[in-house]
């Protein structure tokens, strides 16, 4: 039997994004956005409102930073989803995160995450949310690289929204290999 729910996008796990940006005085601003993909190869889609701090930050300057939240950061990954800057002018220092000034775009990057994609906003669609984003570069933490140059996902225990229930989830068990396991049923 299969129980029928209100339709929501179940497509667990969803990101947990961080974008970071610059206010108009130069301060730092950082929020939750879990309505986010890959759109293109070197491309992503964000779907947020208009109304935010972030999306004014994005369409005035042009850059922002992506990360993705981890399991020794979720409070702080929670509390700037659920704080505007708009309201609370030292929000970024009140989550007690750390960023320097990114040196090819003009947005910040968070120092304690390991992945960071430095973005140029190409498109802003305020009817339907969208900014489009083009990952100008993309670094790594490298305790996360192995000597052969191999990505270690299992170590940094990257957190996934839970669209049902509002949860955080830990995603760090590799559990197969695309492109190789469906090679057995061939
Ligand atoms: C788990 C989570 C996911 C969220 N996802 C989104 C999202 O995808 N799009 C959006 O517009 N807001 C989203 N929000 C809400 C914003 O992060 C929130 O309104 C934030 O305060 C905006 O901050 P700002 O005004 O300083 O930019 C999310 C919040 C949480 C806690």
């Amino acid at each position: 039997m299969r129980k029928e729910l209100p339709v929501i996008p179940a497509l667990f796990p969803m990101p947990v994004i961080l974008i970071a940006t610059y206010n108009e005085d130069g301060s730092i601003d950082v929020m939750n956005a879990a309505w986010g993909c890959a759109y293109d190869y070197k491309q992503l889609k964000l779907n947020i409102s208009d109304e935010h701090q972030t999306t004014k930050n994005i369409k005035r300057t042009g850059y922002f930073t992506v990360t993705v939240a981890d399991k020794n950061h979720i409070k702080e990954a929670d509390y700037v989803g659920m704080v505007s800057a708009r309201r609370v002018k030292d929000k970024f220092i009140k989550s007690g995160l750390k960023a320097h000034k990114s040196d090819i775009i003009n947005a910040p990057i968070l120092d304690d995450f390991p992945i960071c994609m430095e973005c140029k906003a190409s498109e802003t669609n305020p009817e339907d949310y969208g900014v489009i984003a083009d990952i100008i570069r993309l670094t790594l933490d490298e305790k996360f690289i192995d000597e052969k140059g191999n990505v270690d996902l299992s170590k940094m225990n990257i957190i996934a929204y839970d669209p049902f229930n509002h949860g955080y989830y830990v995603v760090n068990e590799k559990v197969g290999q695309a492109f190789s396991d469906g090679k057995k049923l061939m």
